[in-house]
């Protein structure tokens, strides 16, 4: 693992959008994405930029269940919001919310993964080290998989609801070894409450109790972290 330092959320997306723009000259054609508010800065710089996405596939790793992409509080709606409208790539995926089959549209999704192979996947992470919506006790087989989220998930996501009973309980997640498929992975964590699941998933078990800790066993993550989340390093 590459830890890479910075001083503050800002530098971070600066360094984060340097890696971008690196991949992009070395010919990426896929790019793994992620919502949360830790990538929105970085969404921000790419879409200031002059970097050019028309050739380039973007594959999401999750969506709340029940959620249709015109709900405001809904994946889709964030990445349209943060990125695509502004940048349009050549094709972007994100798991179907509001699939009749649910198993099905799991499936369609590892097919989809499959047949483009993610070149950088970019992951924020959870308190409890979720990646993705992948919570704590999710199997490092797993592929794209239904998931109850736990409460402090639950609660952590109520800030951005009107209503802590209008956050869904469920989701539709790429799985931990569809993240570990990709040839390299970037995550981000700012700020004090990241610090103790960083220093977890740095330097503690890997451990299906702390699915971050996976990423200990892929030969090509950097980590991009302010000194808030350092601190228990
Ligand atoms: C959600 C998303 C994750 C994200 C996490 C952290 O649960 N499914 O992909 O990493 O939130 O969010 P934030 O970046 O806002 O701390």
């Amino acid at each position: 693992m590459e830890l890479i330092k910075v001083k503050n959320p800002a530098e971070g997306a600066q360094k984060a959008f340097d890696i971008y723009q690196a991949a992009l000259a070395s010919g990426v054609k896929v790019l793994g994405l992620a919502t949360g508010s830790t990538p929105i800065a970085l969404y921000e710089k790419l879409t200031e930029s002059t970097l050019d996405f028309s050739n380039v596939t973007s594959i999401n790793l999750d969506e709340y269940l029940g959620l249709s992409g015109d709900n405001e509080q809904s994946y889709h709606y964030f990445m349209n919001q943060y990125l695509f409208n502004k940048k349009p790539f050549k094709k972007s995926y994100l798991p179907n919310g509001i699939s009749d089959n649910h198993e099905a549209a799991a499936v369609q999704y590892d097919k989809i993964i499959s047949e483009n192979p993610i070149d950088l996947q970019l992951l924020g992470i959870g308190r409890n080290g979720h990646i993705g919506f992948n919570e704590p006790g999710t199997s490092f087989e797993s592929t794209t998989h239904i998931v109850d989220l736990t409460q402090s998930t639950i609660d952590a996501n109520a800030r951005f609801f009107d209503k802590s009973s209008d956050v869904p309980t469920q989701a539709i997640s790429m799985g931990i070894a569809s993240v570990m498929s990709a040839k390299k992975i970037l995550l981000m964590a700012y700020g004090i409450d990241k610090a103790d699941v960083i220093a977890a998933t740095v330097n503690g078990p890997v451990t299906e109790k702390v699915p971050a800790s996976v990423l200990q066993n892929h030969d090509n993550v950097t980590i991009i972290i302010d000194e808030a989340a350092a601190t228990k390093l």
